[in-house]
């Protein structure tokens, strides 16, 4: 099982106050000594956190495979082929969410994800698809020509976080699952068997499979031991603990959990 640290969240801190502290380039040496397999930006088209000498930086430094997530719109696309990461994922993006909120519409707009896909294959970097866990999107992903897909596990990752995280009476209790325990038991089943079942479909179609988003210390260890799920992209729960354990402790305790 591979895992790609997402370093976005140290341009999150950086951002915060509009300086250059803390710079994610001098993250790139602590990931690949923590033992971690790749690095995961996300150039979105605001720049609200890596910022296009960020991109160029860490794509040209980093000793580590770089898996640049992008939107479809053209001037990301080109910015991305003329710097040449390993991987581009290509992911939904609305101005307005605080994070990447779903899957991609991987059966809706087909000429754009189309013509990103060609242009990055051009130049050899293979592409992925962040997408949601149906069987429509993998079939259609699969013929859009993508090596990867990745799994968008946030609903799991809620829920699994209203059952277990002690949401409830906070400001973070998420409204759409309040709902009763046995309900909520029942939806991470079916989540989990849904990741389980397609990701071996996936599989056997020939693309390789990755999963993420609100993957935690506390929800990793079931996604972990799907055989089919070669990576996870994790990044917020490992920064969040770096700033008390240090990058390199809080990447050691998440192999630890996905490997052991
Ligand atoms: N994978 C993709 C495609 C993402 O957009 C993100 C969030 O930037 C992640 C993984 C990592 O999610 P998190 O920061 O919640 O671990």
């Amino acid at each position: 099982m591979l895992l790609g640290v997402n370093i976005d969240h140290i341009a999150v801190l950086r951002e915060a106050r509009r300086i250059a502290d803390p710079d994610p380039l001098d993250a790139l040496s602590i990931v690949k000594r923590a033992g971690a397999d790749q690095i995961t930006i996300h150039l979105r088209e605001d720049r609200r956190h890596i910022r296009d000498e960020d991109a160029a930086n860490i794509v040209r430094l980093s000793a580590l495979p770089v898996n640049l997530e992008c939107a479809t719109a053209p001037e990301i696309i080109d910015i991305v082929s003329d710097l040449r990461p390993h991987r581009a994922t290509i992911v939904p993006e609305k101005r307005e969410e605080v994070t990447t909120e779903g899957g991609l519409a991987v059966t809706g707009d087909q000429p754009a994800l189309k013509k990103a896909i060609a242009q990055l294959h051009e130049k050899e970097i293979e592409v992925s698809l962040f997408i949601d866990p149906t069987q429509e999107s993998i079939e259609a992903a699969l013929d859009l020509g993508a090596e990867w897909i990745e799994f968008h596990t946030g609903k799991y990752a809620n829920i699994y976080a209203m059952l277990y995280g002690n949401l409830g009476n906070t400001p973070y209790a998420i409204p759409e699952l309040d709902l009763p325990r046995k309900e909520l038991k029942k939806m991470l089943y079916d989540e989990f068997e849904t990741f389980r079942y397609l990701s071996a479909e996936a599989s056997k179609m020939g693309l390789r499979v990755a999963a993420g988003h609100g993957l935690n210390y506390q929800n990793v260890k079931a996604i972990a031991e799907i055989d089919w799920i070669e990576e996870l992209n994790i990044g917020q729960c490992i920064i969040a603990r770096s700033v008390y354990t240090g990058l390199e402790q809080a990447i050691l305790d998440m192999r630890e959990l996905m490997l052991g």
